[in-house]
């Protein structure tokens, strides 16, 4: 089948949310100062979701694959390929992927995780896709799975205050139908240090820090471009143009970029899904906790153009243009 398309979607948010207030207060007690208005005027953000301290990754992506089993209408064991996008992996290893593959109940399909930051899940899909096309997979589960609350900084209000936890999946699968219409990823190792955790695993102990550090404005600068390359090199590969578009489903990182990015693209904000409100910077889990939110409230159709995309630590970015 020449094609790979999305036939279910789910997604997974932590229970403990907690809004700019919530957060105020708690970096007000560890001396830190910041208030709501600069964190919405800024970002957009009113709330996000954290994780309890004895969850891991693979259980937010466990909730979220559920889901998008259920959509499609498949067991666990119908599946043949799992990928997991994260950042936050459970152990240094395995994979995440295997871990989750093991807690759906599934066996011997391949799984392994993607690295690729908040492009984690446009580099996973983009991966599917090609597995699928190549023969090698017929129903693939991609999931961007995330807790950046345990990377954070609470002493850096610059950074603690965009990030939150959560979890998205599809399930995609070989279709003579369209599907994945074109996907476009890159990846510029030269600005590394703009958005990182430098820290790693050494006998034994942490070298480094292991926390977030980014460069916010060096960040938005280079993202609004680079995400419009992206977009429109999707768009030429599949002979279409912005006005095909539907929707477009942005990496959740601040709502200034996606204003940006729907200016560049001549799309109106009535287009765009936009999530970051309430869950804030979820990284490789932002794109399927939109799409799926989206797609439980109606918004996003069967048959509809959708615009994928996202930029991210590496640097890291790309798109995923597609029928839905
Ligand atoms: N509360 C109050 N004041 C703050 C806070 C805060 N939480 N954070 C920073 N400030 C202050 C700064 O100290 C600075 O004060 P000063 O002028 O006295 O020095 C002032 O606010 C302005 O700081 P800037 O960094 O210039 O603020 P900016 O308008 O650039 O907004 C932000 C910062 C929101 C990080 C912005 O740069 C941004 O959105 N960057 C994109 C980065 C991003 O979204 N990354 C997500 C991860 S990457 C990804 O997913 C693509």
């Amino acid at each position: 089948k020449p094609y790979s398309r999305i036939i279910g979607t789910g997604s997974y948010l932590p229970p403990r949310r907690v809004t700019n207030a919530d957060l105020v207060a708690d970096l007000a007690a560890r001396g830190v100062e910041t208030s709501d208005e600069w964190i919405v005027e800024r970002t957009g953000i009113r709330a996000r979701h954290f994780a309890e301290a004895d969850v891991v990754s693979s259980d937010l992506g466990l909730e979220a694959a559920r889901q998008a089993l259920q959509a499609a209408g498949l067991q666990a064991q119908d599946i043949d390929l799992i990928i997991v996008a994260t950042s936050t992996p459970d152990m240094v290893f395995p994979s995440t992927a295997s871990i989750l593959q093991h807690k759906l109940g599934a066996h011997g399909c391949p799984a392994f995780d993607v690295q690729a930051v908040c492009s984690g899940f446009i580099y996973a899909l983009t991966v599917a896709d090609a597995m699928i096309r190549a023969g090698t997979a017929t129903r693939a589960l991609v999931v961007g799975s995330e807790i950046f609350s345990r990377l954070l900084n609470f002493q850096d209000r610059t950074t603690c205050v965009l990030f939150g936890d959560g979890a998205g999946a599809v399930v995609l699968e070989a279709s003579d139908e369209p599907g994945i219409l074109s996907t476009d990823i890159h990846a510029d190792g030269k600005h590394v240090d703009i958005l990182c955790v430098p820290g790693h695993v050494s006998g034994g102990q942490v070298t480094g820090l292991p926390l977030l550090t980014m460069d916010g404005q060096a960040v938005f600068k280079l993202a609004v471009g680079l995400l419009e390359g992206a977009a429109r090199a999707t768009l030429n590969k599949a002979g279409l143009t912005e006005a095909d578009i539907d929707w477009l489903i942005p990496h959740q990182a601040n709502i200034r970029i996606m204003q940006s990015t729907a200016r560049k693209l001549k799309m109106g904000m009535d287009k765009v899904v936009v999530t970051v409100q309430e869950h804030g910077n979820t990284s490789a889990a932002s794109i399927p906790l939109a799409l799926d939110h989206a797609v439980r409230a109606g918004q996003v159709q069967k048959g509809q153009t959708l615009l994928l995309e996202g930029v991210g630590g590496g640097f890291t970015w790309g798109a995923v243009l597609l029928k839905f």
